[in-house]
């Protein structure tokens, strides 16, 4: 970040000018640096929804939401997604360079023989209903990893405490569905790379193998590295808002992982099956869900549509629609589900409403098809997304923990409740009929 050639921005207040320097990142993105906003001038901003807000420098993500790009470190997302692992975006997300062969293989050795759970952990599972959704039980679980490591945190400390939560993240996201299954917990094996640890856990009982096909597990693996990152989004800013009153990694992740069960947020990934689900179940017409998501007084949205950062098409779902059709072939399953999303884009990419709003399909509009595909219930689709989105929370963390900037998270806010009021202690409790 540099200051931008000498710009300011003066702003004119009661009579009196102040100006405040511009900020240049290195992608020429400019930005107002109102930190001395309020000490200078007593006022404050107000962005709902924080879409003017920078919250931060950040080096690790990189979007132009106007030109459909997106790179982790540098590197370009569609580069990644063909020549390389999670494992190996991971380091590089977390530590900001492209792994060695040695600390590759350092990397993956240390996560493979940290992925088992506590045997009490065991207890915990089983205190819960088997109805709960996977993600809650997720959250809960990586909030619960506290409990079993609650070392202060060293730099040494917050490593191990890295591996531990990437190694034990596939571990508790298949236990948690066997947990709803009433099934035994598989152990896993270490002779497994981590996409096909994850879908043995989750597919192999103790009576019958689970074959794993090499061509899902990449693509499973393909689909963690499309989400690993992607700056300062809502799960993110929530982990980097909790961290910033130096609570734990694992609390500070399971806090994101709450906020991405949200369906604005990684919760769209379930809802968008449910909605062509429905859309197969009305002969395949989507007027329905069209008319509605255009209609201003209902509330509904065409789940997998729309994204505050990109105007254009989100790479990803690009990435992911061409490797839908792979995935379906290969594994012969039925395209019906593909087809109707396909269909769907086509209608909505050509209607004003869209246009004039510029929604295209987001990541979450193909990466439910694939899931199901693969034999995904919908419910684990939002913890798959949580698996993939790890790393990217952990190196968001870190950075803010870094950072010579470094403050607690405290907005402010512009009140607009009551001004202060007598209270009357012989009646207290407000009198009956008395308006609120
Ligand atoms: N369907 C219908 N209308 C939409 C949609 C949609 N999916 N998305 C936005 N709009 C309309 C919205 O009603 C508004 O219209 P108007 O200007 O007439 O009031 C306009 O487009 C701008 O929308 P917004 O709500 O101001 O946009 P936002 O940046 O606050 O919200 C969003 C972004 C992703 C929450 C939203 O597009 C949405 O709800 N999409 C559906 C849910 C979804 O797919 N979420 C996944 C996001 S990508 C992955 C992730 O982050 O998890």
């Amino acid at each position: 970040m540099t200051t931008a050639g000498g710009d300011s921005v003066t702003l004119r207040f009661r009579g009196e000018e102040h100006a405040f320097p511009l900020v240049e990142g290195t992608e020429g993105e400019l930005a107002i640096d109102i930190k001395d906003l309020r000490s200078r001038t007593g006022l404050i901003t107000l962005d709902p929804g924080f879409a003017n807000t920078g919250s931060c420098n950040s080096a690790i993500t990189f979007i132009d939401g106007e030109k459909g790009i997106l790179r982790y470190r540098g590197y370009p997302i569609d580069v990644l997604a063909r020549h390389s692992s999670f494992l190996e975006v991971a380091w590089l997300l977390i530590h900001g360079e492209l792994p060695s062969r040695d600390e590759l293989d350092g990397f993956i050795d240390r996560v493979t023989h940290h992925t088992m759970l506590h045997q009490d952990f065991g207890r915990f599972f089983s205190a819960l209903p088997k109805a709960a959704h996977p993600m809650p039980v997720c959250a809960a679980a990586v909030g619960a990893l506290a409990t079993f490591y609650q070392e202060p945190e060293s730099e040494q400390k917050v490593q191990e405490s890295i591996v531990r939560l990437i190694a034990k993240m596939p571990t508790i996201a298949a236990y948690s569905y066997k947990h709803s299954l009433g099934q035994p917990n598989m152990f896993p094996r270490n002779h497994l790379d981590y996409s096909s640890n994850f879908l043995r856990m989750m597919f192999a009982t103790p009576c019958a193998e689970y074959e794993i096909d090499p061509v899902v597990a990449k693509t499973l693996d393909m689909l963690l590295v499309l989400h690993a990152d992607h700056e300062q989004n809502c799960s993110t800013s929530t982990v980097r808002m909790v961290g910033s009153s130096k609570a734990n990694l694992f609390a500070s992740i399971s806090s994101g992982i709450s906020a991405l069960w949200g369906s604005l947020h990684g919760g769209a990934n379930q809802k968008v099956i449910v909605m062509l689900e429905q859309i197969a179940a009305e002969d395949g017409s989507a007027d329905r869900f069209l008319q509605r998501a255009k209609d201003k007084d209902d509330t509904t949205r065409l789940m997998g549509f729309g994204h505050r950062v990109y105007k254009n098409y989100d790479p990803r779902a690009a990435i992911l629609k061409e490797a839908c059709s792979e995935v379906i072939s290969r594994l012969g399953a039925s395209s019906e589900l593909l087809e109707i999303a396909m269909r769907l884009e086509e209608i909505v990419l050509a209607d004003e409403y869209f246009i004039e709003r510029r929604l295209y399909p987001n990541v979450d509009f193909y990466s439910g098809v694939i899931y199901k595909a693969i034999g995904f219930p919908v419910d684990m689709f939002t913890v798959l997304f949580a698996m993939g989105r790890l790393p990217g929370w952990i190196a968001q963390w870190l950075e803010m923990r870094r950072d010579p900037a470094f403050r607690i998270g405290r907005p402010r806010q512009v009140y607009t409740g009551a001004t202060e009021r007598g209270y009357d202690s012989k009646v207290g409790l407000r009198s009956a009929g008395a308006q609120v």
